[in-house]
């Protein structure tokens, strides 16, 4: 499978009024779920600037439409970090540990930085799977997401709708710059980054959110324990990712072989 001729990549430069953030538990009134949420929208604006320093480090190296398609993906990560950045700033920061928590993202990108351009467009292809994923469940659960502010939500659904769109783009670039690797070379790179990544993120989300709850009054342990079976238990977005989370160890796999274009086109008739 390889992404189908009618995808286009579309960078679609909106600014989102979110300021109903500031409120405490804005994911439905669940302060949970909100957490989580929020944990990983603070792992995105400097996140996506990883993935479009990825592609970018080999893009003279791209020609056709995967050019065309890597310019798109780098304008479109980039307006998604702005608009996270201001969905962040909208958090209380004397009272969640913010800056904390972006520190260690910081860090943990500054070692993957450290790795060089093919590490990194390695990491790249394995968290937008995690972001794709995510995306593609985004509103399959419409009863995690009511109450939540109209404005944070089409915010939210924006982003599903362009990691749906350039899921494939990261992914085809490392194929195209690895051409001459063997196919078992690959899928054997791809794997082993997914491993760590897999597991650094995880840790990382469940550790993130549940100092975000700390900061809300649960104590230490409940709290790493209700972000771990929000994630792996009840309503479990985590959980539910399995089948498609073991499809990327299968050989030649490709982000496309799961075809959700009709996803992709009902979102389109909300953005154009
Ligand atoms: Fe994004
Ligand atoms: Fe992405």
């Amino acid at each position: 499978m390889q992404t189908p001729s009618d995808i286009a990549v579309i960078p679609r430069d909106i600014h989102f009024r979110t300021e109903s953030a500031r409120g405490t538990a804005w994911l439905g009134g669940d302060p949970v779920a909100t957490a989580v949420f929020n944990a990983l929208s603070l792992t995105f604006p400097d996140g996506e600037r990883l993935f479009i320093d990825s592609v970018r480090a080999f893009r003279s190296r791209l020609q056709g439409k995967l050019a065309e398609d890597a310019r798109a993906f780098i304008a479109q990560e980039a307006i998604h970090s702005r608009e996270h950045a201001s969905l962040n700033a909208h958090l209380d920061r004397s009272h969640y540990p913010v800056e904390r928590i972006e520190g260690s993202v910081r860090r943990r990108l500054a070692f993957l930085r450290g790795l060089g351009p093919m590490r990194m467009l390695g990491v790249t292809i394995a968290l937008e799977h995690f972001t794709a994923m995510l995306a593609d469940m985004f509103d399959s659960d419409p009863q995690l997401w009511d109450g939540t502010p109209e404005e944070i939500l089409r915010l939210w659904r924006w982003h599903a709708m362009e990691e749906t769109e350039h899921k494939a783009v990261a992914f085809d670039v490392f194929n195209d710059v690895t051409k001459n690797w063997t196919p078992r070379r690959r899928d054997r790179f791809r794997a082993r980054v997914m491993v760590l990544v897999s597991v650094h993120f995880t840790l990382d989300v469940i550790r993130f959110a549940a100092a975000l709850l700390e900061a809300d009054g649960a104590g230490r342990w409940r709290a790493r324990w209700q972000v771990t079976r929000f994630l792996f238990g009840e309503p479990g977005i985590f959980r539910k990712l399995g089948p498609r989370y073991r499809a990327w160890y299968r050989p030649g796999f490709h982000p496309w072989d799961y075809d959700n274009r009709a996803k992709l086109r009902e979102w389109r008739q909300q953005f154009g």
